[in-house]
């Protein structure tokens, strides 16, 4: 595993999308520049009102769209710059220019989303917040936690309200 040690893993059960957003509102409030967040989960299963959340909870005011066909939007005006990235679009062709790209961004301070983040799995940080969205019924859904590296450890230990039982699995 080229993934940073430690890690933790936390799962939920959100039982309406006003639950996935509010923690992912409550990840905003904490994340740090440099913070970087995967998802994973079909088309549907909530990764875009995750990453709204989670501008939300940075203090981004703009309305947050996914940036299916430009790739990465990018809101400057939040408590720290939030990059929003959805590479479902990104043929494998266009990956490794994109990643310099990317590389650039992530250097700078900001908070990093990336929607199909399995499409960059190979050039993910080892650092990272892994977010795996799993539909369960109709407004049900898993969320999967899975936290690698220091940072990213202690922004899931500080998440509250909720009972991160992963015995499910
Ligand atoms: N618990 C939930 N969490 C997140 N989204 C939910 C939930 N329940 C229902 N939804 C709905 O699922 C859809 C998720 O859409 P979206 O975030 O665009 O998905 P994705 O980006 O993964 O394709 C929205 O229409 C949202 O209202
Ligand atoms: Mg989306």
């Amino acid at each position: 595993m080229r993934f940073a040690e430690p890690t933790l893993q936390r799962c939920c059960l959100c039982r309406g999308e006003a639950e996935s957003v509010a923690i992912a509102i409550q990840i905003g409030r904490i994340a740090r520049p440099g913070c970087v967040i995967a998802l994973y989960g079909e088309l549907g299963a909530g990764k875009t009102r995750f990453a709204q959340g989670v501008a939300s909870g940075l203090g981004v005011t703009e309305p947050v769209t996914s940036p299916t066909f430009t790739l990465l939007n990018e809101y400057r005006h939040a408590r720290f710059p939030f990059f929003h990235v959805d590479c479902y679009r990104l043929g494998t062709d266009g990956v490794e220019t994109f990643i310099l790209a990317l590389d650039e961004w992530m250097g700078e301070e900001g908070v990093v989303v990336i929607e199909w983040a399995e499409r960059l799995q190979a050039y993910l940080p080892p650092e990272h917040l892994q977010v795996d969205i799993e539909p369960a019924g109709e407004n049900k859904r898993w969320l999967h936690f899975t936290a690698y590296g220091r940072q990213a450890v202690e922004l899931l230990r500080q998440l509250k309200g909720y009972d991160f039982d992963c015995s499910h699995r």
